[in-house]
């Protein structure tokens, strides 16, 4: 009797100690398969960014300007720029949009237009509504075509890493208002 109890004892406090023990687990390898995870797969987006800098309802503003030593700069070094800018699926202002370019263009270079570009793009339509991936790269606006790494997503895009190719579709020279062609490729699962 006595024994039955300690091996009860026993195996109840061990039994503790190991649910204590997984609750307070830091790191373990795990199976992609536990979180859902099938096959990786490629996707390609093609799509139109509107930055609008000018008149009375602007996507983009410049939200510091360029230090006082680079007042003069051509590249407007030093300024840095916030945009909310629509993403379309053809390059007319009224367009189906997609989604949206959230983040922060900053002009990085003293000798060209060269900005250091950090956003999310978020998406808006299908399958893909919701979802969200995020883009950190140089974008040399002024040459032809330019090209960003995808470092990352959520939603559909967990995992997602691949590349933008930006490429002007037209510049108004008097307003600075910029249509960019994007195709983006991207692996996620
Ligand atoms: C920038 O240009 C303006 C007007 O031409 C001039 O007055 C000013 O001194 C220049 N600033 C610098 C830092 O070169
Ligand atoms: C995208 O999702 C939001 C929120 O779930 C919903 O309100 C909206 O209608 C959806 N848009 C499209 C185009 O499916
Ligand atoms: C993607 O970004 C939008 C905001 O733009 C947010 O509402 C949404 O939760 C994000 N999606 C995911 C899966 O985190």
């Amino acid at each position: 009797m006595a024994k039955t109890l300690f091996f009860f004892l026993i195996l109840f406090s061990s039994t503790l100690l190991i649910a204590t023990a997984n609750s307070q687990i830091f790191s373990r390898s795990l199976s992609p398969s536990k979180l859902g995870l099938k096959k990786e797969k490629l996707s390609h987006l093609h799509f139109y960014f509107h930055d609008i800098v000018s008149g009375r309802k602007p996507t983009a503003l410049k939200i510091i300007p360029e230090a006082a030593v680079t007042k003069n700069s051509s590249s407007f070094f030093g300024a840095v720029f916030m945009m909310d800018d629509p993403l379309t699926v053809g390059p007319e202002a009224n367009s189906k949009m997609v989604g949206k370019a959230q983040g922060i263009y900053a002009s990085a270079s003293q000798t060209e237009v060269g900005f250091l570009m950090v956003l999310n793009f978020a998406f808006m339509e299908g399958k893909y509504n919701g979802s969200n991936l995020s883009v950190l790269g140089r974008n040399a606006v002024l040459s032809g075509v330019r090209e960003m790494p995808i470092v990352g997503g959520s939603g559909l895009f967990r995992f997602a890493r691949g590349y933008a190719k930006a490429e002007t579709y037209s510049l108004d020279p008097k307003t600075g208002d910029a249509i960019v062609e994007y195709n983006v490729f991207v692996f996620h699962y």
